[in-house]
């Protein structure tokens, strides 16, 4: 790729400058000390997630292939500059795996930067045959809307990834025949949905987007669909999938709850919140279909007990 192309689309301050991918060359000339325990820990990471009796036998996943797949999403992350990190990834193919493949369902992912995430999502879609639809407007994060306590103001524009771009770097990382990219601003475009959704990763910063993306996909999702989220480290904007208000409100159904919430799930990171700058969290949250967080003992008799 030219200096030209690798930098095309990557424009925001903070979130955009700098070269979207470096060679491995380049990675290993400036390997920080997390970088470098996260690539070390990457043989246990994927004996630890992998090593389950409930990955779908049809998917033949010898040691050989859990190896070579968390190495090359391990590659990916540092290649490409990525705002999620591998193990977060492997998590959900973790899950991908347990799904069997005559569940009928595609993979969607909302909100993709520079392909990062997409090219580790093609991998693993490769190899459970599943299609992989990825919904961004490619523009970056949206205006922030009233009463949106994660909108900050002047970061429309943040994480902006071109198309071309992205494209090119799942074609050069991952595998691009999987991927049907839908652009466009979820409100507009996620209403339009109409697959089963086995799997869906939702990495889209603002409370008005995560909103858009559950009132609008969770209805496809699978008997025992999975939603992954990155923003697990936010208590209240985890909180949507603990507010029974919204559940009754949108699905007349009790809230799911979600698994990993405020610290994410265990995938060999060292964080214990809450967030700053300093900490170093690399993991996800999610829920399923079919999960159930509603707190529903009521003690009946209310005379105080000895
Ligand atoms: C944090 S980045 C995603 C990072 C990526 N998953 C990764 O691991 O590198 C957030 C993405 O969500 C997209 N996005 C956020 N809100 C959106 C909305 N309402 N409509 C369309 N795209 C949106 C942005 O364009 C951006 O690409």
């Amino acid at each position: 790729m030219s200096k030209d192309r690798a930098t095309r689309g990557v424009d925001k301050a903070g979130f955009g400058t700098g070269k979207p991918t470096r060679s491995l060359l380049e990675v290993c000339s400036k390997l920080r000390p997390r970088e470098l325990y996260h690539m070390l820990s990457m043989v246990f990471v994927s004996a630890w997630l992998l090593d389950s009796r409930r990955i779908h036998p049809a998917y033949r996943m010898t040691w050989w292939k859990k190896l070579k797949l968390a190495f090359r999403m391990c590659k990916n992350a540092l290649r490409i500059r990525t705002g999620t990190s591998y193990k977060a990834h492997m998590a959900m193919a973790a899950k991908l795996l347990e799904i069997p493949p005559e569940v009928d369902g595609v993979v969607v992912e909302c909100g993709c930067w520079l392909g990062g995430s997409t090219a580790n999502l093609s991998l693993i879609c490769d190899i459970v045959g599943r299609k992989l639809i990825v919904y961004d407007s490619f523009e970056g994060l949206p205006e922030g809307e009233p009463g949106d306590r994660h909108a900050k103001e002047s970061a429309a524009g943040l994480f902006r990834g071109d198309l071309e771009l992205v494209k090119e770097n799942v074609r050069r990382f991952g595998v691009i025949e999987r991927c049907e990219f839908r652009r466009g601003w979820f409100r507009d475009t996620l209403p339009r949905h109409t697959e089963p959704i086995v799997l869906c990763f939702l990495d889209v910063d603002f409370q008005a987007s995560l909103h858009d993306c559950i009132v609008n996909l969770w209805p496809h999702l699978t008997e025992k669909g999975y939603v992954f989220i990155d923003e697990f480290m936010f208590l209240d904007y985890c909180a949507l999938f603990f507010s029974e208000r919204f559940w009754k409100e949108h699905f007349d159904a009790p809230p799911p709850g979600l698994m990993g919430a405020g610290t994410g799930v265990g995938v060999g990171q060292y964080y214990l919140g809450p967030f700053d700058w300093s900490q170093d969290p690399a993991s996800v949250a999610y829920t399923r279909k079919d999960f159930y967080a509603l707190w529903d003992y009521v003690r009946k008799d209310s005379t105080p007990r000895a």
